[in-house]
């Protein structure tokens, strides 16, 4: 049995512990918060695990062999630090960390200390992005032309991170999971519409070292909710509206076909490329929508403590992400100038 300590039980933590609470293999042990009112809610609903403000009874608890961190993300690093020093397995939430180097040097303990570290790319594990995950892999797509994506809604504004590492990191997340290459440079515009707190909408374009190109447009302060993203690729395109309940995704046999126009040649003339179009069918795949994919996410964390194997979002993972953030955010400070990712630094 895996004992699991809990720290941070506000909007996101809840989600943990039930999905934990209902995961074969493992016991929540104890939830930590700050907050008085927020444990009595933890000890109403499960009069069995323990509660305490001082997050380091969790790290001194024999029996909880892994530490999950859901707290506002300028705590993450030292928190998952300490834990790990205290000899636990980690999960830390989205974003793993406020830079790279706290993201690196979480690695680095983690793979000294032989101890699983996870980060919570939510998105890896739901079943539409895994089925645009074989889609991509089994060749459906043909070569992937770009990811675009839309991520806006009102609210919820957040103090310490602006909009990019907030909603932007879930598509971040998703593009490390499916596309086959890594971005090459970033280049952001940003805005903030409330003196003094951090942009709270942004565009965000990256760029590949082939004919890949990736977008994504992240706002708070939007009178709608829209989660949509189109993937391109030279053979099928999708469509991926996580807002539609059971149809989200749909999958064009569109596209176009390149031809050297004859009578373009006939008359002497340089030859000219025709584009034609293929219109096809439009398919939308069964999905596995039963099974919550914090759930699915939970089990596979305990089953990498268990069986001691490297957990598909891993500390590496997270680290990419987060490299990428740190950029952006930087490019968005030079007024959208491009930032280079290679040599996995950002150099302007
Ligand atoms: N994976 C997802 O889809 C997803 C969704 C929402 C939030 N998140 C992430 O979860 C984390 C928490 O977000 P939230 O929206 O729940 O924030 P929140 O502010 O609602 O809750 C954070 C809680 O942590 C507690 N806390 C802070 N410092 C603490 C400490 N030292 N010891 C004990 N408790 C402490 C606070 O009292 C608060 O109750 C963030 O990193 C966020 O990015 C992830």
């Amino acid at each position: 049995m895996i004992g699991i300590g809990v720290i941070g039980y506000g909007y996101w933590g809840p989600n943990l512990v039930r999905n934990f609470y209902e995961t074969p293999d493992c016991e929540v042990v104890a939830v930590s918060d700050l907050r008085e009112k927020q444990l009595a809610r933890v000890r109403s609903r499960y009069p069995t695990i323990g509660t305490t403000t001082d997050y380091r009874d969790l790290l001194n608890n024999p029996r909880i062999d892994a530490v999950v961190v859901a707290t506002p993300v300028h705590t993450h690093f030292d928190l998952a630090m300490q834990a790990l020093r205290a000899g636990k397995n980690v999960l830390v939430e989205k974003p793993m960390t406020m830079d790279v180097d706290q993201a690196q040097r979480l690695v680095d303990e983690a793979e000294r200390r032989r101890l699983i570290l996870a980060v919570d790319h939510t998105f890896v594990f739901t079943s539409a992005v895994r089925k645009i995950r074989d889609l991509s892999l089994n060749g459906d797509l043909g070569d992937i032309y770009y990811y675009d994506s839309v991520r806006v809604n009102l609210g919820l504004f957040q103090h310490d991170v602006n909009v990019i590492w907030d909603l932007a990191v879930h598509d971040l997340a998703i593009m490390d999971f499916i596309l086959p290459a890594q971005p090459v440079a970033v280049s952001a515009t940003g805005i903030s519409h409330v003196p003094g707190e951090p942009e709270n909408m942004a565009y965000v374009t990256m760029y590949f070292d082939s004919r890949v190109m990736a977008h994504v447009h992240v706002n708070w302060l939007a009178p709608v909710k829209v989660r949509r993203t189109l993937i391109g690729g030279s053979k099928k395109m999708i469509v991926y509206d996580d807002l539609e309940p059971s149809e989200k995704i749909r999958v064009y046999d569109k596209g176009i076909t390149l031809a050297t126009d004859p009578a373009a040649n006939g008359n002497g003339e340089r030859y000219a490329m025709m584009v034609n179009y293929r219109t096809g069918d439009v398919w939308s795949p069964q999905l596995d929508i039963t099974t919550e994919a914090l759930s699915l996410e939970l089990r596979h964390f305990v089953g990498c403590i268990r069986d001691n194997t490297t957990p598909i979002v891993d500390g590496h993972a997270g680290l990419r992400v987060v490299r990428l953030l740190e950029a952006a955010t930087e490019s968005m400070r030079l007024s959208g100038r491009p930032v280079d990712l290679a040599a996995n630094r950002c150099t302007v």
